[in-house]
């Protein structure tokens, strides 16, 4: 189903003018995470076809009077809106002469089906202009304190889509490789469901099972959580965790706990769920576990660092942001 707020037909630009199609970046979720010229044609826009990721809900109170906003967004596994209907869209409303802006999550061009939409417009004549958003394959990592390369950590970053994985075939040579590579950071999209199969090719493939993972559910909004574990650890830990869409994956020695220093301290506590061998939440100033000294390359993994906390079995640390933390 499309979902249309807004205030009836939406203006156009001139009887006979040809409308515009802005395919723009909205970053990961917080309004000020937008570039100066998303919100500037977010502004100008007669009608705003949104994902559900990115900022869909919050600029609404930037948009013009009247200017029509189309939900078109997709949960994992349930696409509302086809992706042929949402091109039909873009030229039929800048046919009528309308400035539309298509905001999609992240950046366009980054696993998000931008070019298709691209190739819609030309398709039928349609100006379409690009513009650049953060990409959740970097700003998300970033918000809980990874960063996707690391010098004399990690030098290179792949990125792919969980998808990658879960088909028949697995996880392609390339995704292998980056995985098996220990100065590589690979960093998955979409990857929940298909992170039983992604393990599972990867330790098959010879990638060493304390390889660090951290999976960010929610990043850069109130309801950011960070689940820290190891690659044999991971299916285990984020069924514990319950980890859901939208996250991103991390894998690599970036994502060892402690690299930048103790992590900023979430401002609540969270309860401790220590039975299934999972670590959540530390009190208030402090950091979950003592961690590790920062950067030295090659160090403890995730498991040898487990114990220092006292269990022996301990899989992943979890750990969250209040409303009043980053990106409140
Ligand atoms: C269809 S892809 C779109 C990616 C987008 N084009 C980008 O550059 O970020 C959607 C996936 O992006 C990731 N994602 C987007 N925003 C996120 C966020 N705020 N927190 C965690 N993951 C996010 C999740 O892996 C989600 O399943």
């Amino acid at each position: 189903m499309t979902g249309v707020q807004g205030g009836g037909t939406p203006g156009a630009r001139g009887q006979g003018t040809a409308g515009r199609v802005a395919l723009v970046g909205g970053g990961p979720g917080p309004l000020d995470l937008l570039t100066v010229r998303a919100l500037r044609l977010l502004r100008a826009a007669d009608v705003v076809i949104a994902d559900r990721l990115g900022p869909a809900a919050e600029i609404r109170a930037e948009l013009r009077p009247g200017a029509l906003v189309i939900d078109v967004g997709k949960t994992p596994g349930h696409h509302p809106v086809p992706q042929d209907r949402i091109g039909t869209l873009l030229v039929e409303h800048a046919r009528a002469g309308r400035a539309v802006v298509r905001l999609k999550g992240g950046d366009p061009f980054v696993l998000g089906r931008g070019g298709e939409e691209v190739l819609a417009c030309r398709a039928a004549g349609i100006e379409v202009e690009v513009v650049p958003g953060i990409s959740s394959a970097l700003a998300v990592p970033q918000a809980a304190d990874v960063p996707v390369t690391h010098r004399g950590v990690a030098a290179g970053v792949h990125v792919v889509s969980g998808h990658d994985a879960a088909g028949p075939h697995g996880p392609s040579v390339a995704t292998l490789a980056a995985l098996a590579d220990d100065t590589l950071t690979t960093v998955v999209l979409m990857g929940v469901g298909a992170l039983p199969a992604l393990v599972g090719a990867a330790l098959a493939h010879g990638v060493p099972g304390e390889r660090p993972v951290a999976i960010v559910e929610n990043g850069h909004t109130p309801r950011q959580r960070t689940t820290r574990t190891t690659l044999e650890r991971a299916v285990r830990a984020a069924e514990e965790a319950q980890v859901r869409s939208p996250a991103v994956i991390v894998i690599g020695e970036v994502a060892r706990p402690g690299l930048l220093g103790a992590e900023p301290p979430a401002l609540e506590e969270e309860p401790a769920v220590l039975g299934a061998g999972v670590l959540a939440g530390a009190p208030v100033g402090l950091p979950a576990v003592p961690l590790a000294p920062p950067a030295a390359p090659r160090a403890p993994s995730v498991a040898s660092l487990a114990p220092t906390v006292g269990s022996a079995d301990a899989s992943a640390l979890v750990t969250g942001l209040s409303a009043t933390g980053p990106g409140a």
